[in-house]
């Protein structure tokens, strides 16, 4: 592994073994209210101090953005810059569901080199380094061989917490569940993302997400062999948080299945 995802692998283990010990006292944590159905709890925010002070240890020049604190440092000539979502899945995390991860991406001119996602209550970790493939613990990761939609386990994401794309997203939902496939709806984007990189989720798709949500697995999917996409089937799925990703066969069915229901104002 090289000198960078070992750092990133660092943080993102001590962000969530943080994590798996305060869940354990989730009574007692200060949680506050962003938007409608968005909370932030002090374990994110410490959980992120905790990712970017490792970082900044290591790289004291390399920018940060992070969903908590924001974008620190400036993109200098290197044009590193680390993509952190500490707790991705902080609605399952404030109820006891054990299903949320920490996702730490390293992209360099724009480019995503690292992608790293830890599940630590499966004690699993999932990276991803450009051009070296992705694993999860030692054994290397390859997408979903599946080439149709029916019979395959697709991963998604509701909007809840704005009824942004709302109408637009619930007419992809209807006809992708129409295809004779199965649907889950976990509540961490990065780990599904993740799961799909190991082909236990033959797909994904999901409107509105943010960088720090999918930073760290798209790089997974596409050293796995997969392919990601924004939902009119380009590549601008980071400003525009519309992600479709799998393996090639099941990534393009599902692209095929939702662009009839697209609206005109969504953006790619
Ligand atoms: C959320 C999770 C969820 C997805 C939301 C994200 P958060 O991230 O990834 O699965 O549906 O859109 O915002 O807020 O728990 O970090
Ligand atoms: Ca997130
Ligand atoms: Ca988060």
């Amino acid at each position: 592994m090289s000198p960078l995802s070992t750092i990133a692998v660092r943080a993102a283990r001590a962000a969530g073994d943080f994590l798996l010990r305060t869940g354990e006292r989730l009574h007692e944590l200060r949680v506050e209210r962003k938007g409608p159905n968005d909370f932030v709890s002090e374990a994110d925010r410490e959980a992120e101090r905790r990712i970017v002070e490792i970082i900044r240890r290591a790289y004291p020049d390399h920018a940060v953005l992070g969903e908590e604190g924001g974008a620190q440092g400036d993109v200098g000539s290197h044009g590193a810059r680390w993509i952190i979502d500490p707790l991705d899945g902080t609605t399952n995390y404030l109820h006891g569901l054990p299903w949320y991860s920490v996702s730490i991406a390293l992209q360099i001119k724009g480019r995503l080199e690292i992608g790293v996602v830890y599940d630590p209550n499966r004690n699993e970790l999932f990276v991803a380094e450009r051009g070296k493939g992705a694993r999860l613990d030692d054994r290397r990761l390859r997408v979903s061989q599946a080439t149709k939609l029916a019979g395959t386990v697709l991963g998604t994401g509701f909007p809840f917490k704005s009824n942004q794309h709302l109408d637009t997203y619930t007419e992809t939902f209807k006809a992708v569940s129409q295809t004779g496939c199965a649907i889950r709806r976990a509540g961490s984007a990065a780990l599904d993302l993740a799961y799909v990189a190991a082909g236990r989720f033959d797909g994904f798709w999901e409107l509105g997400l943010q960088p720090w949500d999918i930073a760290a697995g798209v790089l997974l999917i596409q050293e796995a062999g997969g392919a990601v996409a924004d939902i009119r089937g380009g590549q601008r799925y980071m400003e525009t948080g519309n992600v479709v990703g799998g393996g090639l066969r099941v990534q393009r069915a599902l692209l095929d299945t939702i662009q009839p229901h697209l609206t005109a104002e969504l953006p790619a």
